[in-house]
């Protein structure tokens, strides 16, 4: 058979070096950034639940940042474990400037590399119900006295040396508060990454593990995170942050919400994140353990979705592999 097809697709895939001239999204290194988990534990403690993630303590972190960063990595979130004896109702170690998560910033700071440094801002690790705000006297999650703390921890972050403070909480109005508390006080230079599109997703169960969140898995977040099946409910959020002066948006979890990182990139003038979270990380660490999936393979096929959808900047745990793969 010998058709005259005017169109044949197949010639640009015919061979490695076309299929590459034509590829039309490439990941670096420098779209990654890390999420670090850091302890008050004496060693690293390997997380059950995220094989190949670790908690960090203090002590290996500058070993460990400087190792990354040599490999190519330029961006790091750091997520803080904290003792239980330290936590409260409302979170008050946050504000103390002794507390792990400021003790990382000024140490990552003190090495002086051309990196981005992020720090997560939410009450949830140093609560001791875990939810992301404080509980009013109804047992409700309050707003604004949660945007309160929040907006003072953002100085605390800027103090201690983060480029950027990442909110994570969903409260409403938290990214103008925060913005006017970093202006107030000189932190001109400080940017928001603002978590403005966070679903209610049962993807975060190993993360809250590996920081240890009180309530784990079973706690609900729905009064103020998103609800999956909304589209326009996550647009609203998007451009409400950029008025409030996000500086970057973020998306989580990324794979299960590809249209929306998509709709992000094409209507918001700003740098668009996405954040592969810990169940997202773990369901293709464990088939793969199976044999049922190929790791490498997969990872790679999963943040190349991501990219394509529209992110400039991709949270995942895979970063430190991903690095090494894309050399080789
Ligand atoms: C909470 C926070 C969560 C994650 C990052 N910040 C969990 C939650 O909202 O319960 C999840 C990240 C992941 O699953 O990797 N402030």
């Amino acid at each position: 058979m010998n058709f005259r097809f005017p169109q044949r697709p197949r010639r640009l895939r015919q061979n490695q070096a076309i299929r590459s001239i034509t590829r039309e999204s490439q990941i670096h290194a420098t779209d990654l950034a890390l999420p670090v988990f850091i302890t008050e534990e004496a060693k690293p403690v390997e997380i059950p639940s995220m094989p190949g993630v670790f908690r960090w303590p203090l002590h290996e972190l500058e070993r460990k940042i400087t190792e990354w960063y040599s490999s190519g990595i330029r961006a790091f979130a750091l997520f803080p474990k904290i003792g239980e004896s330290k936590k409260d109702s409302t979170g008050s170690y946050i504000l103390n400037e002794d507390s792990l998560c400021y003790q990382a910033g000024r140490l990552i700071s003190a090495l002086h590399l051309d990196l981005c440094l992020i720090a997560d801002l939410a009450l949830d690790p140093y609560t001791d119900h875990g939810h992301d705000g404080i509980i009013g006297s109804e047992g409700k999650v309050v707003n604004d006295d949660t945007v309160e703390i929040l907006a003072k921890a953002s100085l605390l972050c800027a103090k201690a040396g983060f480029h950027f403070v990442a909110p994570s909480d969903m409260m409403d109005g938290r990214v103008s508060v925060i913005r006017s508390q970093l202006e107030e006080n000189g932190f001109h230079e400080t940017g928001i990454i603002s978590y403005s599109a966070k679903f209610c997703s049962s993807y975060y169960g190993p993360f809250r593990d590996a920081i240890g969140a009180s309530g784990g898995a079973s706690i609900s977040k729905q009064s103020y995170q998103l609800d999956p099946a909304n589209f326009r409910a996550a647009r609203r959020e998007l451009f409400l942050d950029i008025e409030e002066g996000a500086d970057i948006l973020l998306i989580k979890p990324a794979e299960p919400y590809l249209d929306i990182i998509h709709q992000a990139k094409q209507q918001c003038n700003v740098p668009i994140a996405a954040y592969q979270v810990s169940g997202e990380y773990s369901r293709l660490v464990a088939a793969s353990q199976n044999d049922w999936l190929n790791l490498q393979s997969c990872a790679m096929e999963s943040i190349i979705s991501i990219k394509r959808a529209g992110a400039d900047i991709i949270l995942t745990y895979f970063a430190d592999r991903l690095v090494n793969w894309l050399k080789s």
